[in-house]
């Protein structure tokens, strides 16, 4: 551009050119980008760019909501405006990402310490969830444990110990917020899944199965529950770089050649998945129920 710039004004043109080009810069921006990119005490973050004027003062929970994924959903919701709560049982990240947040986007959010695999705890959770913030019109069932396991490994105890916490939660935290939705008369539930059963994973086939399940559950509560004006969606990340992953698994070789391997030859953060779900979550996806939606960089 800026030798057209130069070339241009051997004609006088110059000032007009460079405002011209400004404004392609800033329209670019707009566009292309998307959202900016910041480093903040160590924190990558991406704010997207886009404002969505419902989900102000919206009442949002997310399960998991302290830590990896879920803590930059908590953000991400936080600086739409909306009220968010989150579920979680790491104490101490949920009660930083409290005071981060509340920094960051002037409100804090409300951090719930309950085990999802306890349904009592989580439906006392909810109740709380929405006595403070009013009835939940967003929920976003991210929470999961991804503990690698042999097929050898596994008993009938430890199955279903990882469905509770990977398959289980999704479907009675739906059932909790369901009359709340239907009183409001819409809502948005988000099941996260991941690409790693589609990839044929061969290191943790409980979890996968759970994760192939979050997708049938998708679709029938969304027949069901679109009788309410309730969307139900699924949004199936690929590898993303979680503080946990980077401790357990990462390796600089592993890393190369799962990105080498997506369309987007960028390593993927945890707030790759903001503008996803702020979208599902608001009425821009009004006509948007029963899909899954992958963010993986393209890779399948
Ligand atoms: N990170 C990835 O590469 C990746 C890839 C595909 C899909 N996913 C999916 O994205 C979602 C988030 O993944 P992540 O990598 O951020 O996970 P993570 O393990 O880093 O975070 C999960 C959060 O859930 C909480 N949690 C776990 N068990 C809980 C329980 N019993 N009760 C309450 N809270 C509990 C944890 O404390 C943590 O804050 C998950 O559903 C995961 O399956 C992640």
């Amino acid at each position: 551009m800026e030798q057209y710039a130069s070339v241009l004004n051997v004609h006088g043109r110059k000032k007009s050119l460079e405002t011209t080009l400004a404004l392609i810069r800033t329209f670019a921006d707009t566009l292309c980008l998307h959202r900016q990119a910041s480093i903040q005490g160590g924190h990558f973050q991406v704010i997207p760019s886009a404002k969505f004027s419902d989900l102000e003062d919206a009442s949002v929970l997310i399960t998991g909501g302290g830590s990896g994924i879920g803590a930059a959903l908590t953000e991400g919701f936080a600086l739409q405006g909306s009220k968010v709560a989150f579920i979680d049982i790491a104490d101490e990240p949920s009660r930083e990402l409290c005071d981060r947040v509340e920094k960051s986007a002037g409100r804090r959010p409300l951090y719930l310490n309950a085990d999802l695999r306890d349904i009592d705890a989580l439906r006392a959770a909810v109740t709380a969830a929405s006595e403070a913030h009013g009835p939940i019109t967003v929920l976003i069932n991210n929470a999961a444990y991804d503990q690698r396991h042999t097929v050898d490994a596994v008993t009938p105890d430890f199955w279903d110990e990882n469905q509770a916490i990977n398959l289980r939660p999704h479907f009675f935290t739906a059932q909790a917020v369901a009359p709340g939705m239907k009183k409001a008369g819409k809502g948005s539930i988000i099941n996260f899944t991941s690409t790693s059963f589609m990839m044929n994973n061969p290191d943790m086939p409980s979890y996968t199965a759970a994760k192939a399940g979050i997708i049938g559950l998708t679709k029938g509560l969304a027949g069901r529950l679109g009788y309410d004006g309730i969307r139900v969606n699924a949004v199936a990340p690929g590898w993303v770089i979680t503080e946990r992953q980077r401790k357990l698994w990462v390796t600089q070789a592993s890393l190369k050649a799962h990105v080498d391997k997506q369309s987007i030859h960028q390593v993927m953060y945890p707030d790759d998945l903001v503008g996803p779900c702020l979208f599902l979550a608001s009425d821009a996806a009004r006509m948007v129920s029963a899909q899954t939606l992958v963010v993986d960089g393209g890779y399948l």
